[in-house]
Order: C-alpha cells, then sequence, then structure tokens
C-alpha cells in the first residue's frame, strides 16, 4: 500500500504469541520500557501492538468501542502518550467482521467510525483479523473499507491485514495493506515454524516496499531452541517479513535478545535488492534460501531440518554470483569474514541455520545478478 508507511519490513512486538487474551495497560507500559532497555529499539524495533480482547464486550451508547476499564484504566490515549514518549509507536487491533476471534466487538460497518476514534487516542498501528465476518463480504471489500477508513482518519496508521492468505489476498493485498499474512497462526515448536516456511514459495512476486508478505509473528525465545531461534529469525529476514517479536521481552535470556538484536540480520531483512528471499534448493532436509542485496551480495540462509548436523552447501552459481576466483562471506551470527572459493558450505545443527552474505562475482560487479532473475509471476 503506498501509504507511506513500511517501505522496508515493520519491526515491533505484539501481546498474542506471549500473553494471548491477557493484555493489558502495565504489560504495553512494561514491554515499551524493555523495548528501551534491551537495545531492540536501538535495533530499530518501533511498533508496541496489542492484540486481541482489549475492550469491553459491547460498543457504548454512541456506538464507540471502549477499552476494558480493568486491563486499560488509563485509557488508550494516556497509553499511547506512554509509547510514544519513549520514542516507540503503537498498535491496535481488530477484526473484518462483526466479532473478533476471542468474541469482542470488531469493525465490519464500523470502519470510518473505529478509525477515527483509534487516529483520536494517537494509534499508529492497526493488525486487522478475519473472525467475525457473517455478512459474506468479500475479503477485498471488507479489508478495502478499512484501508479507505484510515487513509481518511487523519493519522497515519500502518494497515496490517491478517486474513491468513484467503481470498486470494496476493491479488488486493498489495495496494490494500503494508503487509499482508499468507498463513493460518504459527506456534512456538519447529514443526510449525517449518510448516510456515514450507508456504512460503509462491508469496514472492507481490513483495515490495510497502507491502510485505507476512509469515505470522515471531517465536524466537518462545518455546524454540535458542539453535531454532536463530534459524526461525534468519529465514523470516531473508523472506523480508515484518520481524514481530511475540516474546516476553520483559524476562527474555541474554541468548534471545542477541538474536532479537542481531542487527546483520536485521539488515538484510530492512534492505530491498529487487525481490524478497526464496528458496533456491530443496535437497530434503537440507535447503538453501536466498535473495539479492541491493549492493549486488547475496544474503544466504543454509538450513538443516534434520535432528542432527549436517553440511549444507551453496555454490556461487547458484547464487547467481559467479565469476570470480574467490568471494568474502560474512557469517552473519558469528559476526566474523573469511573468503572463500566457489563453494559456500556450513556444517549447520540440528534444527538450525548459518546465515551469510556473499560479495563477488559477477553479480556485485556488473549488476546483472540471477537472483533477480525470476521477478515476474510467481515463483
Ligand atoms: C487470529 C490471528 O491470526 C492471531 O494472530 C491473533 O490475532 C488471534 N486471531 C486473536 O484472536
Amino acid at each position: 500500500l503506498e501509504s507511506g508507511l513500511a517501505r522496508t519490513p515493520q519491526l515491533g512486538w505484539n501481546d498474542w504469541n506471549s500473553f494471548g487474551c491477557n493484555v493489558s495497560d502495565t504489560l504495553i507500559r512494561q514491554t515499551a520500557d524493555a523495548m528501551v532497555s534491551s537495545g531492540m529499539a536501538a535495533a530499530g524495533y518501533r511498533y508496541v501492538n496489542i492484540d486481541d480482547c482489549w475492550s469491553q464486550r459491547t460498543r457504548n451508547g454512541s456506538g464507540d468501542l471502549v477499552p476494558d476499564p480493568q486491563k486499560f484504566p488509563n485509557g488508550m490515549k494516556a497509553l499511547a502518550d506512554y509509547v510514544h514518549g519513549k520514542g516507540l509507536k503503537i498498535g491496535i487491533y481488530s477484526s473484518a467482521g462483526l466479532t473478533t476471534c476471542a468474541g469482542y466487538p470488531a469493525s465490519l460497518n464500523n470502519e470510518q467510525r473505529d478509525a477515527k476514534l483509534w487516529a483520536s487516542w494517537g494509534i499508529d498501528y492497526l493488525k486487522y483479523d478475519n473472525c467475525g465476518d457473517t455478512q459474506g463480504k468479500s475479503g477485498q471489500q471488507r479489508y478495502t473499507a478499512m484501508r479507505d477508513a484510515l487513509a481518511t482518519s487523519g493519522r497515519p496508521i500502518l494497515f496490517a491485514i491478517c486474513n491468513w492468505g484467503t481470498d486470494s489476498v496476493g491479488s488486493w493485498g498489495p495496494a490494500t495493506g503494508n503487509s499482508w499474512r499468507t498463513t493460518g497462526d504459527i506456534a512456538g515448536n519447529w514443526n510449525s515454524v517449518m510448516g510456515i516456511l514450507d508456504s512460503q514459495p509462491g508469496w514472492m512476486s507481490y513483495s515490495k516496499p510497502g507491502a510485505w508478505n507476512d509469515p505470522d509473528m515471531l517465536e524466537v525465545g518462545n518455546g524454540l531452541s535458542d539453535t531454532e531461534s536463530r534459524a526461525h529469525f534468519s529465514l523470516w529476514a531473508v523472506l523480508n517479513a515484518p520481524l514481530i517479536a511475540g516474546n516476553d521481552l520483559r524476562t527474555m535470556s541474554a541468548a534471545t535478545k542477541a538474536i532479537l538484536t542481531n542487527t546483520e540480520v536485521i539488515g538484510v531483512n530492512q534492505d530491498w535488492g529487487g525481490r524478497q528471499g526464496n528458496r533456491i534448493a530443496d535437497n530434503g532436509n537440507s535447503e538453501v534460501w536466498a535473495k539479492p542485496m541491493a549492493n549486488g551480495s547475496a544474503a544466504v540462509v543454509l538450513l538443516n531440518r534434520a535432528s542432527s548436523t549436517a553440511t549444507v552447501s551453496t555454490t556461487a552459481a547458484q547464487l547467481g554470483l559467479g565469476g570470480a576466483a574467490s568471494y568474502s562471506v560474512r557469517d552473519l551470527w558469528a559476526h566474523t569474514t573469511s573468503t572463500t572459493g566457489s563453494t559456500i558450505s556450513a556444517s549447520v545443527p540440528a534444527h538450525g541455520a548459518a546465515m551469510y552474505l556473499v560479495t563477488g562475482g559477477t553479480g556485485s560487479t556488473t549488476g546483472t545478478f540471477a537472483l533477480r532473475g525470476s521477478q515476474s509471476g510467481r515463483c
């Protein structure tokens, strides 16, 4: 969506993956504090997002949504002011139906009213779910109505479509939202993360600045091992996915913090070299995912899905970088640089990934980068 927002994939946090319906003013304030004190804000994270279950069970007499006074005793405007005071932005949640997935009032037929209310509170981001649609309108109609309401709300509000990859969202999502979910819900286990990954090839052609494929929020530090979390984060980075942390920022381990604040990996996510990353080799449990970087380098993730250590390899030619005698390989997790010939190879632990930036060869020097070759059509 050309709204000027999300020119790079949005970075933030959302309460749902760790807290479900237990969202509150206290949680949001403490999370905003932790986003700054942990170094996440310095690493680029901006949005502190409220998910389902924030409102009262019914609209008020004038038809407006009302924050649950138990959960949000200070109201949303005061909370937004607090988050803004930290240099951060705040997001809210509703659904393109009559009720949210948890049964709270949602925004179908109240788009203008709700968008104006959120704008008056200082809201910067809307996650718009797909529950409660009982009136038979198409996804495109329902999400376009909210897009238009946000556009006239008087405030720039990032529009994150959450319709789980349904209704052919690839065909209308890029003109309607800043991102759109491509799948059902993620869960904090390896099989879920890999299952979502498997459904990502095919979405690549829809992604561009202002309009991102969203394979759902992160489960880094949420039931995954540190090795699995690094793989998950590496893969979401090359997919140009919104990086929305889903763990408890107040209590995360040093290892989780180091993963989420790896600015070299975030740098890959935020770079636009013409298309998002995609799977370029699938050898059973060993996969190679890669994306072109704006400077002609290739970002590559060597993934080992097996339950024991394996060597995973690619070549400069496969990355579209053929032609040089040697290549510079930056290890984005070890933060070291080495030189290699035409094979890029790593011993990768079970359920793990290595992530490199590979520079050199024809891609970098002539700009005729093979990874950029398949931009048209779904791949
Ligand atoms: C379904 C969405 O996909 C989830 O991310 C979350 O927002 C829940 N609904 C909330 O009910």
